[in-house]
């Protein structure tokens, strides 16, 4: 776990994902720095049931007639990834950081700002109307709340079965049997049919809501907090639950949580999300016995270990997450990172494969940034005398214009 192994070993399990942050140049993005490499990029796409390229989602906060004058709040901002059928990649991060505008984004809920989600070879970006109606049924999303997510005046069959009748997923002679085999695999026993979502605890109640989700015959299932909300002991059944259910189906999902235990006994590879953008990706065991970035390591040095001789100390961050609609300037961690360096201040660092697919965003793994350093420590130098001057003269400013009013009132008081 120390910073200085940097090398990464190669791990046959992981091939699932490229990541990419944004305000990198395009020529400087992973795999494109030559055609061949391109070329077999692009071959693999097709091993893929979800590519997602540069995705971005911008909300508007202060809308202006002039459209460059706008202000957007960028939860999103230039994520990519990809996933395999049958795999699973958990997205953590504090709140706030964009994860379930990623889900939203990517089953098309909110319209992309920017980028590409590419479903079975499909842009999905793309597709309007009838068609878009069409590819829905494919993916699914399954929220933290199963309170609000049911309508409490439909039966549980009704629920279960609502879109299966507006999709036409099965004949109407088999509609009941096979709305109750769902059920049954979801752990819902059939006479639940005729009962209402109120009759049940929280954790039947999501049972209800993934048996909704699978009704559909999904492919990828997007998990935003599924368990948060459910008692521990109910937790466990129900991530057992989904593990069943995608070695039967062999579904694919997108698993948000802020719990990383969960998204260390679900996952097959973790993203790791900080106002907007991805901050590191790689192998579940690569990235809970190697985090890299500081930001993983204090998130990760927070999950409880059963070990009492661990000498993984807690790594408490400092300050609150910044505003996604005003980011720092350059890394965006840099104002909480306790090893922020100069360059941190200056730009934003590169999205990078330090080896077997363990990407990370952070100018200490960078050794051209490293041996600029000096340049830019002259540069955050020359900078800092700069705004200390400004402070100064504004300062000076100040204090002339009290001074100037002060006079004026003593003049008044004078003339009186
Ligand atoms: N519909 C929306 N309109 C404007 N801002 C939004 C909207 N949805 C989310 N946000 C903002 O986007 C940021 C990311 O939110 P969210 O994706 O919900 O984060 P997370 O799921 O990681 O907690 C937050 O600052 C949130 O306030
Ligand atoms: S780039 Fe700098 S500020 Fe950002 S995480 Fe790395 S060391 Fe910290
Ligand atoms: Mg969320």
């Amino acid at each position: 776990m120390t910073e200085e192994k940097i090398g990464v070993q190669n791990d046959a399990e992981i091939e699932t994902i490229e990541i990419a942050t944004t305000d990198v140049d395009e020529n400087e993005k992973i795999g494109a720095e030559d055609t061949t490499a391109k070329d077999e990029k692009k071959e693999s796409d097709d091993d893929y049931l979800l590519v997602v390229n540069d995705l971005k989602e911008y909300f508007p906060i202060s809308k202006s007639l002039i459209k460059s004058n706008t202000v957007y709040l960028k939860a999103v901002d230039g994520v990519s990834l990809k996933l395999k059928a049958g795999h699973t990649i958990g997205i953590v991060g504090e709140s706030g950081c964009g994860k379930t505008t990623l889900g939203r984004t990517i089953l098309r809920l909110y319209e992309p700002t920017a980028g590409e989600v590419i479903f079975e070879g499909k842009h999905i970006e793309k597709l309007k109307g009838n068609a878009l109606r069409k590819m829905r049924p494919n993916f699914q999303m399954i929220f933290q709340d199963p309170y609000s997510s049911l309508s409490p005046r439909m039966t549980v069959g009704e629920i279960v079965g609502e879109a299966v009748k507006v999709h036409h997923i099965v004949p109407k002679e088999q509609y009941k049997e096979y709305i109750v085999d769902i059920m049954t695999k979801c752990g819902l026993q059939p006479h639940y049919f005729d009962r209402y979502p109120h009759e049940f605890s929280g954790g039947q109640r999501q049972r209800i809501c993934i048996a909704k989700a699978l009704a559909l015959k999904p492919k990828l299932v997007i998990c935003d907090e599924p368990v948060s909300a459910l008692d521990v002991s109910i937790q466990a059944q129900i991530i057992n639950l989904f593990k069943d259910l995608q070695e039967s189906d062999n579904l694919a999902y997108l698993f948000i949580s802020h719990d990383l235990s969960v998204v260390e006994h679900i996952s097959d590879e973790v993203g790791v999300m900080y106002l907007g953008n991805m901050v590191e990706y790689g192998s579940k065991r690569e990235m809970f016995d190697n985090p890299l970035h500081p930001y993983t390591k204090a998130l990760f040095s927070a999950v409880p270990v059963p070990d009492p001789d661990s000498k993984i100390k807690r790594i408490v961050l400092q300050g609150d997450i910044p505003s996604p609609a005003n980011p720092p300037k350059g890394c965006k961690f840099h104002t909480r990172c306790s090893e922020c360096m100069s360059a941190c201040k200056l730009f934003q660092p590169k999205f990078t494969d330090l080896g077997g697919g363990h990407y990370v965003a952070c100018h200490k793994y960078d050794q051209k940034v490293l041996d600029e350093m000096p340049f830019y420590d002259e540069l955050v130098k020359l900078e800092d005398e700069r705004n200390a001057e400004i402070d100064e003269m504004k300062a000076q400013k100040k204090q002339k214009k009290e001074d100037a009013a002060n006079k004026i009132k003593e003049l008044l008081k004078i003339k009186k």
